[in-house]
This record gives structure tokens, C-alpha cells and sequence, in this order.
């Protein structure tokens, strides 16, 4: 796992910007898995820009995201597929019926979630998937007590997920805030050829921690990112502040970077 410090969010965002830039430069037909939250935002500002200035198209990239909210419409404002049309897809030159995220009115989820399992599967898998952390350690919306093998599914979310989500989104209402969604597993993240994570600000200073040196556990799903062979996570200081290799890391990524 490489971790890389960056001065600030936006110099974190540029340099992770710039990775998938230039993997989708060298294979047009990438296939992305993506994230929502706030803190991919900036990443895909920048991926927006590097269309704009003609350096890359994503035509022929196909993406599938993480996870939906159980019960959400895709019209709705706070549904990540909303989500995803408003902050990239419409600022890029994807194809929109490439992209796919889960259908959060599915009439049968489960069936939705084998049948997204699949789709990945024809594609011929994940090449790159970008990853935000939750404050208690989870990707996609896998909270502590996920099976670190699990699949694509229906998740239950904690209380402190729905207060974190409640803050930046859904007018800060908690009782708005979905209970459950539809989720990418652990183990199908893990099956990703690279992933790049973003973490930013002091709040997801344990996630870190618990991913980067904590001991593998179901208790923070990151920490299973320690066994894949091509992790890259950018953060800027604060999320970092808790690690005790800190210095080290910085050093080894700069100059694996070039930096
Ligand atoms: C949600 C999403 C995660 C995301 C997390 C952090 O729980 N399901 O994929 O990483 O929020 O959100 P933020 O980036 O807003 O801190």
C-alpha cells in the first residue's frame, strides 16, 4: 500500500487525477469503478479538466460505482446515480449508457446485486476502482462487522455512517437518510487490478490508522486493502497525522512518483 501526503486536498486530488489520466490514455477502454461522497469531488474536477484540454476521452471507458441508497429513485437529488451525472459523468465525454450504478428501486435487490456482479465479471473486471473512507473505517458501504469476503448486496448502515452522510448531504437531516443501500462487497472491491483511495480532513484520521497499520479486521473493512498488490492512497496531512510511518511513506511514494 502506497500512501502519499500531500500539502492539500487539491494537490491529493491532482495527483490521483492524474494517475487515471494517464491510464486511460494508455487503454481508452478502461473500466472504473467509482465512489461518491464529497471527497472525490475534486478528483473529478480534474479529470473534467484534462477532458476539456483534449488530453484524454473517457468514450469508450465503461464505469460501475460502489453502492445506492435502498429506496432511492436515480432522479433523486441525493441518489449517488444523481450524484455521479451532476459531479462527473455530465463534465466528461462518457457515454452515459456505460456508466452503471446499483438501482436503488430494484425489485428485487438481490437479484440487482448478482446481476451487477455479473456485468463486472463480462467486462472483464475492474481496472481501477477509486475508493473514499468512511470515518469508521468502511469502503463502499461496507461497515464494521462485514464478512471481508462479502458480495455485491444489500447493507445495513450504521448510526454514525447516517450522522456523517447527514452532515454534508440531505440537508443535514438525519431521519432522511436512507437505513440501507445496495453495496459492492469487500471482496468484490478487492478483486479490482488497482485501487486508488482518497481520505481527507481530521475526521478520517483512525479510518487511516485502522486501515494503513491497524491489524486487519472486519472492524475496519479498509484494513483488508492491505493485502492487495496495488493500493495507492492519496490524503493530505491531517488525515494522516495519526500514522507513526508517516515520514516514511511520504518519502517512498514521492519518489516512486517522481515527485
Ligand atoms: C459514504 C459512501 C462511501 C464514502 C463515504 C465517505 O458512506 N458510501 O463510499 O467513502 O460516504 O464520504 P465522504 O467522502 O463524504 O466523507
Amino acid at each position: 500500500m502506497e500512501v502519499v501526503i500531500c500539502k492539500s486536498k487539491g494537490e491529493a486530488s491532482k495527483l490521483a487525477a492524474e494517475m487515471i489520466t494517464k491510464a486511460v490514455k494508455a487503454n481508452p477502454k478502461t473500466v472504473l469503478g467509482l465512489a461518491t461522497g464529497s471527497t472525490p469531488v475534486g478528483m473529478y474536477d480534474e479529470m473534467a479538466k484534462a477532458v476539456k484540454a483534449g488530453e484524454v476521452s473517457y468514450k469508450q471507458v465503461r464505469s460501475w460505482n460502489l453502492d445506492e441508497y435502498y429506496g432511492l429513485p436515480p432522479t433523486h437529488d441525493q441518489s449517488y446515480r444523481y450524484f455521479m451525472n451532476k459531479n462527473l459523468f455530465e463534465k466528461i465525454d462518457i457515454d452515459l449508457a456505460n456508466t452503471h450504478v446499483l438501482d436503488g428501486l430494484a425489485a428485487d435487490p438481490e437479484k440487482e446485486c448478482a446481476d451487477y456482479e455479473k456485468q463486472i465479471k463480462d467486462a472483464g473486471g475492474i481496472d481501477i476502482q477509486v475508493l473514499g473512507i468512511g470515518s469508521d473505517g468502511h469502503i463502499a458501504f461496507n461497515e464494521p462487522g462485514t464478512s471481508l469476503t462479502s458480495r455485491t448486496s444489500v447493507v445495513y448502515l450504521t448510526p454514525s455512517t447516517i450522522k456523517d452522510n447527514a452532515r454534508l448531504f440531505f440537508g443535514g437531516d438525519e431521519s432522511k437518510v436512507p437505513t440501507r443501500a445496495l453495496s459492492m462487497g469487500v471482496g468484490t472491491i478487492c478483486e479490482a487490478k488497482k485501487i486508488i483511495l482518497l481520505a481527507f480532513g481530521e475526521n478520517k484520521q483512525d479510518a487511516l490508522l485502522g486501515m494503513v497499520e491497524g491489524g486487519i479486521t472486519q472492524f475496519c473493512t479498509a484494513s483488508i486493502l492491505q493485502m492487495h498488490p496495488d493500493v495507492w492512497v492519496f490524503c493530505d496531512e491531517a488525515a494522516a497525522a495519526k500514522l507513526k510511518l508517516k515520514e516514511y511513506y511520504a518519502w517512498r511514494s514521492a519518489t516512486k512518483l517522481g515527485k
